[in-house]
Formats: C-alpha cells, sequence, structure tokens
C-alpha cells in the first residue's frame, strides 16, 4: 500500500469500516486534506463583491446597430436536404476581444457586438431546421481572465438571458444551461434557471447555453457522481457503459455534436464539449464573432454537407 495517496487509503478506510458514510462526505474530507483539489477554489469574482462595494457594471453600453453595415440578416438558407444538415451545432463565439482591440476599443465591446450576432445564429438556424445550437459564453477557464472582464462577463451573461429570453421564447426556442454551479454568480444561475422554465416547453429548437463550462469538468463531474453512486452501493460498476455516463452530462438529452463551429481562425477545441463532439465535423473560419453572418453559416453547413461521415466505419464495406 505505500505509494497510496492519503485520500485513496481513507477512503478504503471509511468504505471498509463505516460503509453508511456518504461519499460526499468522504470526498469532503479528502478535500480538506488538501488531496483533492476543490473545483471551486480559485479565482475571486463574487457577486457578493460587486454587492459589497456597491458597484453596478453597465452591460448595455452604447447602441450598436451603426456597426451592422454590410452585415447580412436576412439571406435564405442554401438549399441543402435535410438529411445532410447537422441536428447539433456546436459554436465557439471567439475573437470577440481581439475585434475589439482592432478597433481600439475595450475588450467588452466586442462581447457585446457578440450578443446580437448570437440571436441572429439563432434566427438563422431557426431557418435551416437545425434543431440543436449550443453556444460557448464562458469557460471554466475564464475566471482566469481580468477580474475586470470575469466581471462584466457575469453581469452581462445574467443581463443578455434576461433581454433575450422573451424573444427567444416568441420564436419556440428551448432553452438549456450547461456548467457548472459552484462560483458562477447566483444571479446568473436564476436568469438562467427563469429560463429555462419559461421556455421548457419549445420546440422548434434548443439553444443550450454553456456558462462556467468546461468539457473535462463535465466528465470529471459525472465521473464523481458515478463514484459517490457506487460507494453508495446504487449501482454496479461493471454495468458502466457509454451510455451511463452520457445520461450524466450536464443536459442529459443532448445528442452528439455533428458541427463543431469556430469562427476566428483558432483551430482548437478549447475544452468545449469534448464527450459530445467524438464524431463532430470541424468547421474552422477566418472571421472574427462579432463580424461573423448568415453567410458564414451558410458556408459552414456547405462545407459540412459535403463531408464523408463515416463514424470509423467503411464506406460501402
Ligand atoms: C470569446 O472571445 C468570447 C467570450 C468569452 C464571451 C462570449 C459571450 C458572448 C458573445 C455573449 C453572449 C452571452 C450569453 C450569455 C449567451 P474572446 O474574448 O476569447 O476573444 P479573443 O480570442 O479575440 O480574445
Amino acid at each position: 500500500m505505500t505509494g497510496m495517496p492519503q485520500w485513496l487509503k481513507k477512503l478504503g478506510k471509511s468504505t471498509a469500516h463505516s460503509p453508511q458514510k456518504s461519499a460526499t462526505k468522504v470526498a469532503q474530507e479528502a478535500r480538506n486534506m488538501g488531496e483533492i483539489p476543490a473545483y471551486n477554489d480559485v479565482g475571486d469574482v463574487t457577486e457578493d463583491f460587486l454587492a459589497d462595494t456597491g458597484k453596478r457594471i453597465d452591460t448595455r453600453g452604447p447602441h450598436m446597430d451603426s456597426c451592422f453595415a454590410g452585415h447580412d440578416f436576412s439571406s435564405p438558407p442554401p438549399a441543402i436536404p435535410k438529411k445532410f444538415l447537422p441536428q447539433h451545432i456546436a459554436l465557439v463565439m471567439d475573437g470577440n476581444g481581439r475585434w475589439a482591440q482592432q478597433r481600439g476599443l475595450p475588450r467588452t465591446e466586442g462581447h457585446r457586438r457578440g450578443e446580437a450576432v448570437l440571436l441572429e445564429v439563432c434566427r438563422a438556424c431557426l431557418e435551416a431546421e437545425i434543431p440543436w445550437l449550443s453556444a460557448y459564453a464562458f469557460s471554466t477557464e475564464n475566471w482566469s481572465r481580468s477580474t475586470d472582464e470575469v466581471r462584466f462577463l457575469m453581469s452581462f451573461s445574467r443581463d443578455v438571458i434576461r433581454w433575450q429570453r422573451d424573444e427567444l421564447h416568441r420564436l419556440g426556442v428551448r432553452i438549456r444551461w450547461a456548467g457548472r454551479r459552484p462560483k458562477l454568480w447566483p444571479s446568473v444561475i436564476k436568469e438562467i434557471e427563469a429560463a429555462e422554465e419559461l421556455t421548457k416547453n419549445n420546440t422548434n429548437m434548443t439553444l443550450v447555453l454553456c456558462i462556467n463550462y468546461g468539457g473535462r469538468a463535465e466528465i470529471a463531474d459525472a465521473a464523481r457522481q458515478l463514484a459517490a453512486a457506487a460507494l453508495e452501493q446504487r449501482i454496479d460498476p461493471r454495468g458502466i457503459t457509454e451510455e451511463t455516463l452520457s445520461k450524466l452530462m450536464y443536459v442529459a438529452d443532448m445528442p452528439d455534436v455533428d458541427l463543431f463551429l469556430r469562427p476566428s481562425g483558432e483551430k482548437r477545441t478549447s475544452n468545449f464539449l469534448l464527450w459530445q463532439s467524438a464524431y463532430a465535423e470541424m468547421v474552422y473560419q477566418d472571421v472574427l464573432f462579432p463580424d461573423f453572418d448568415r453567410q458564414n453559416l451558410w458556408a459552414a453547413l456547405t462545407e459540412y454537407a459535403e463531408r464523408d461521415r463515416r463514424f470509423g466505419g467503411v464506406k460501402n464495406g
């Protein structure tokens, strides 16, 4: 048993001598011993801090309609047969900061413009009859940004959800949230839960807002639940399958990602929907998200339709 970490020894001991002890308690004790990093122990940008200082953030800012000159808000979707269209698009809304900096504006101006672009992408997906869209709004890694930017992004996420949920509801969009609860500002959770409740019966499309989301965190959270269930003898570890894990992802009924779309010129997944994107087609585009419009989405759908998807098999084999 030498070399075994203390927390594992403790886990073994506790299950041997006190089988009733909950897995959560064991994990908490291990965390107290400093051997499992707490998953919400970094960063200090809490909502309480804002409340304490009485500082308000103006997330609305100046109206920016004039910036959208030349933006395609109206062209119809390409005539692609339904069976060649993706059922689920994962969208990385990247390039907001660069877009703003290129114009000598604060990075937050890029995020502001991103709000309108996201709404437009939703409308376009509805027109193209794409049933699932997941948007990466705030990652578990984004807490490492400057305190001011994190504060803005939290306040902005909360406000965007409040501003847009009635319009999304009118469009028949079901809103879901994917992400971790710890650390996320309570007001953001409150607004997103209200949006989920308001739109829960809508069937035209599902929009998943990924806020305080990380693909590895999501898989780790599922593993933690499974480990707890096994410790408490509610499941048999030998019976765990991919299906079991899928059901423990943040949005249990989320289908696999077909099209993973990332504007901004970066070519990486950045920890987004790792589990669900196992066989996604990757499309990377050289446009910053605030400049993204229907032409880009239609181009991505066309590129996707031309891909040869084999899912590890052999065609005509
Ligand atoms: C990444 O660009 C973008 C974000 C971290 C935020 C995206 C958020 C929105 C568009 C607002 C929508 C909000 C909700 C709740 C739906 P970046 O800052 O990494 O850009 P850079 O790579 O150019 O620095």
